[in-house]
This record gives structure tokens, sequence and C-alpha cells, in this order.
């Protein structure tokens, strides 16, 4: 049997496929590499390039696949204010074209990459999934609008259809590359999550970091988010497929689940543990609060691990940091060429 990973050449996609190869799984990846890189998907993986709306059914109707793991997405949240027809379109049109070619050649398992987003501002911290849905951006909208439509098709399929929604707080750190295997990380063209910024001044590819607000009702003033290694995301995804295959049936046909460590770290505090770890000096400098920026974000990850048994093992920063630098490094090692063609 197959298992599909929409997605698979970007960062998140990569990461799941490799971990589902390593567990011995055939692997197709679907990306339409507008955002993925081909030589990110794992050695092992095929590799169909499309759109997901367009090939879903093609791909789905060979007939051995088994589950999908649903990262392909729109998610820049700047963009998705000042674009929301791509991010309806790309990330619910898209979505529900999916769960149509689910049903239709009865697939059984999805487990959909969903965000802390759909909370939006949080009355109360850790978030639990019954916290209120109430996302301040496009972006957090167009995956709850998934969320739902997801639990849906699962409970009108009798039990036919089973799905898993993980609402990710903050993925940092890279996949170590064993063997021949490459290192998989954080390449997006347009760069906006903290951690690899930060790693940019280090490589001495921009000046300074732009610390957005120390004025928040935090310890040093800055936001807290909830950091979670790449690779403890990707073992939840694998976790969820196992849950989904089992008697074990969540209420529904859709268990909605945070994936974060439950620990919090202050913008200061990721850059300190980014000083730290490459031993350059970061320049920090305070700017205006980011627009839609929550000032806390940790999750609670109590269902995780209940539900799926998952326990993160990556958890101290700088260890998620180390990862990261190594990725940014290798990445800013290999030539232009190779990177171009990348
Ligand atoms: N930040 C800065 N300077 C920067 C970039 C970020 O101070 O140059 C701050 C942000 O204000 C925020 C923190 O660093 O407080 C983390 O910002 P990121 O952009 O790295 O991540 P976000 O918390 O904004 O968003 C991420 C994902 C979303 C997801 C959210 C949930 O990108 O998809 O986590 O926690 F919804």
């Amino acid at each position: 049997m197959t298992l599909v990973v929409t997605g698979g050449a970007g960062y998140v996609g990569s990461v799941c496929a490799q971990h589902l190869l390593d567990a011995g799984q055939d692997v197709v990846v679907v990306d339409d590499l507008s955002t993925g890189h081909r030589d990110a998907v794992p050695d092992g993986a095929r590799l169909v390039v499309g759109d997901v709306a367009e090939v879903a059914d093609e791909v789905l109707g060979a007939g051995d696949v088994d589950g999908v793991i649903h990262c392909a997405a729109r998610s820049l949240v700047g963009e998705s204010a000042a674009e929301p027809a791509k991010y309806w379109h790309g990330n619910v049109v898209t979505t529900i074209r999916l769960l149509d070619a689910l049903r239709h050649h009865g697939v059984p398992r999805l487990v959909f990459s969903s965000t802390a987003a759909t909370y939006g501002e949080p009355e109360s911290s850790p978030i639990t999934e019954d916290a209120p849905t109430r996302p301040t951006n496009t972006y957090g909208a167009t995956k709850l609008a998934v969320d739902h439509a997801i639990g849906t098709y699962a409970a009108a399929s009798g039990g036919a259809f089973r799905a898993v929604s993980l609402r990710y707080f903050n993925v940092a750190g890279a996949h170590a590359g064993a063997g021949d295997g490459a290192a998989l990380g954080e390449r997006h063209a347009v760069e906006t999550h903290l951690i690899p910024l930060v790693l940019q001044v280090a490589l001495g590819q921009r000046d300074e970091i732009a610390v957005f607000g120390d004025d928040w009702p935090t310890a040093d003033g800055t936001c807290v988010r909830d950091y979670i290694h790449v690779d403890d995301l990707a073992e939840a995804h694998l976790l969820a497929l196992d849950l989904l295959a089992g008697s074990d049936t969540p209420e529904g046909g859709h268990l909605v689940c945070n994936l974060g460590n439950g620990t919090g770290f202050s913008v200061l505090e990721v850059i300190e543990a980014c000083r730290r770890v490459t031993g350059h000096p970061i320049p920090a400098r305070v700017a205006p609060r980011r627009t839609g920026d929550p000032g806390v974000l940790v999750a609670s990850s109590a269902r995780a691990r209940d539900e799926l048994g998952w326990k993160p093992t990556h958890t101290d920063l700088d260890g998620i940091v180390a990862d990261a630098w190594a990725f940014a490094r290798s990445l800013a090692a290999r030539s232009p060429a190779a990177r171009s063609r990348a």
C-alpha cells in the first residue's frame, strides 16, 4: 500500500515523507513545486508534479493508496491578507477537491496540516483544542474552514473515512540527513519565520534582526511562541496514521490535536539561543509590533500525548536551533548554480 504526501517537496512535507520511507512505507509525493523544491523530495519517494486539485483523482485512482498526509498549502499570513483568493482557493477549494477524490476512491485515512492560527488571540494559555477558534488572519480562517469540512466528510462517511487535523505551533529545526539522505529544512523564497531570519544574520546575509515589539505583556516584553522540532512533528503524523488504521476510532471520525512542546520561548530568548549556537553577536533592533501577532501562543499537547501516544524528544531550544543552523550552513555552502536549480 502507498501513502501520499501532498506538499512533500516543502519543509514539513519532505520530512514527513522521509519518516514514512524510514518506516518502510511506499511514498508518493504530490507537489506543484510552486514553493517546494524538487531536490527536497526524499530519495525513494515518487514525485508527481501537479496541483493537488488537478492530480488527486489520477493519483488516488491508482488503487493502492491507503492514506494521505495533506501538507500542500499557502502559508504566508501577510500574503493571505493581501491576496485572500489565493488562500481560499489554494487551501479550501483544493482540499475540498482532495476530499471528494478521497471519498470517490475510498481512501480511508487523512492527516491534515492545520495550524495554531485557527485559534487567533487566545483567552488562556496553554491552548487546548476546546479553546475558541477566532482566527485573526485569512490564513488561519482557511485552515479552520478545512478542519470543519474534514469533520463533516468524516461524520457522513459512517466510519469509512477518518481523519486527524494536527494544529502546528511554531515548527522549527531541520531533519539531519542520515547516510546519503539529504538534510531537510526550511528554505522559503520569502522567509518570514524568526529562526531562519536570525540565522541569516549569523550567516552575514542580513545585517540585523528586527524584534517585533518589546511591550507585550510577557516577562521580557517580546512575543512568546512554542517551538516544535520538525522531526517530532513528522512523528506525530505517523502516529496519527497509525491511530486511523486501528480500531480506536476518533469520535465522529475526526480528531483535532495541537502539536507543540508546551513550553514558550520569547523572541529575545530565541535570539540568545542563536547567539550561543552560532557564536555570532547577532545585532537586534526593536521594531513596531507586526499586525495580527498574538502576544503568547503556547500549546497544550495533552491530547496528542494521550490520543496519539506522542512524546516530543527534541524539546531543547539550543538543540532545535543547532539543527536549523547546520541546515542553514549547508544550504549557504551550496553553489549559487546548485541553489538556482533546486
Ligand atoms: N518575529 C520577529 N522578527 C522577525 C520575525 C518574527 O520578532 O523578523 C517574531 C514574531 O513577531 C513572532 C515570533 O517572532 O512573535 C515568531 O514569528 P514567526 O513568523 O516565526 O511565526 P508565527 O508565530 O508568526 O507563525 C507561525 C506559523 C503560522 C502559525 C503560527 C502558530 O508561521 O503558520 O506559527 O504559532 F500559525
